[in-house]
């Protein structure tokens, strides 16, 4: 996608600059969502919208400097058009913008808005490979409940791992041993008709498809148990699922030597989840 737009100007990605002070680049000071576009729309835009604003209020953005739904998301719009966008994915990114260069943020400057367009993701053929990484989540006191931080390292290095062993990503477990998910995704396993998936106390980011799928669930009256479980649970189970906005639902294969199997909740699962795209 060729069009950009950086404080609400468009241009093309190739002219796209940013200020060397800019705090989104010094210190990952600020946050993100990636949102699905699907027929030149922006399907569950309201859910992240409330993601993005509250995460924004967690980083203590001055209530000043927020950005306004209405005209964020017109400028979303007129991205799209530009880059004559059926379907897709949309970044949209919050920094604190340029000022003071220590980590107080002593400036009274504006955020900067910055909004990047690219095509889905090559879903892969099969069901996935999930390895357990070596790296956990950051507990709460260490890092803001729930924010889709721009400063993601923890995560980057987790799906490089991950990737090291030929495994499409890898589950991660918190500072207390229990299960958190994914580096790019939730994470759902199925024992017994039974969907299981960490709480958001498990230091998980709350994903937007997860609370599809949760909704999903409950619509379909199948019984879904949100806790904080030991990995030993996963390897009992009989199928798992990995969530995220860019691929959906997809199923998973293997954990290290644990195989799982195809489930018909997994199936009904994403048709419902693909219904609501449409
Ligand atoms: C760490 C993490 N967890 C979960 C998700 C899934 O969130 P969503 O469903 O809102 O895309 C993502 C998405 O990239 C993620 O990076």
């Amino acid at each position: 996608m060729h069009w950009c737009s950086v404080d609400r100007l468009m241009m093309p990605v190739a002219e796209a600059t940013l200020p060397i002070t800019d705090r989104g680049l010094m210190f990952g000071d600020g946050v993100f969502e990636t949102l699905r576009v699907t027929r030149g729309l922006l399907p569950h835009w309201h859910h992240h919208w409330q993601r993005l604003e509250s995460g924004l209020r967690s980083l203590k953005f001055p209530a000043t400097h927020l950005p306004e739904e209405d005209q964020l998301k017109h400028d979303c719009r007129e991205l799209i058009k530009k880059n004559n966008c059926e379907d897709g994915l949309l970044r949209l990114a919050i920094t604190r913008g340029s000022g003071s260069l220590g980590y107080l943020p002593t400036h009274t400057g504006k955020s900067r808005h910055l909004i990047t367009m690219r095509a889905l993701p090559i879903a892969p053929k099969s069901p996935i490979s999930l390895m357990q990484s070596s790296y956990c989540r950051p507990p709460q006191p260490a890092f803001p409940a729930g924010v889709k931080a721009l400063s993601s390292i923890n995560l980057v290095l987790a799906k490089m791992e991950a990737h090291e062993h030929q495994c499409f990503d890898a589950i991660m477990l918190n500072s207390r041993g229990f299960v958190s998910e994914c580096s790019s995704g939730n994470f759902f396993w199925i024992k017994d008709h039974i969907i299981h998936t960490p709480a958001l106390t498990s230091d998980c980011l709350p994903g937007i498809t997860r609370k599809l799928v949760i909704e999903a669930a409950s619509q379909l009256k199948i019984p879904l148990h949100e806790g904080n479980y030991p990995i030993e649970h996963v390897h009992a189970a009989d199928a798992a699922f990995y969530t995220n906005t860019g691929f959906g639902i997809l199923p998973v294969k293997q954990l290290h030597k644990k195989c799982f199997t195809e489930h018909a909740i997994i199936s009904s699962l994403s048709e419902y989840y693909l219904n609501l795209l449409i």
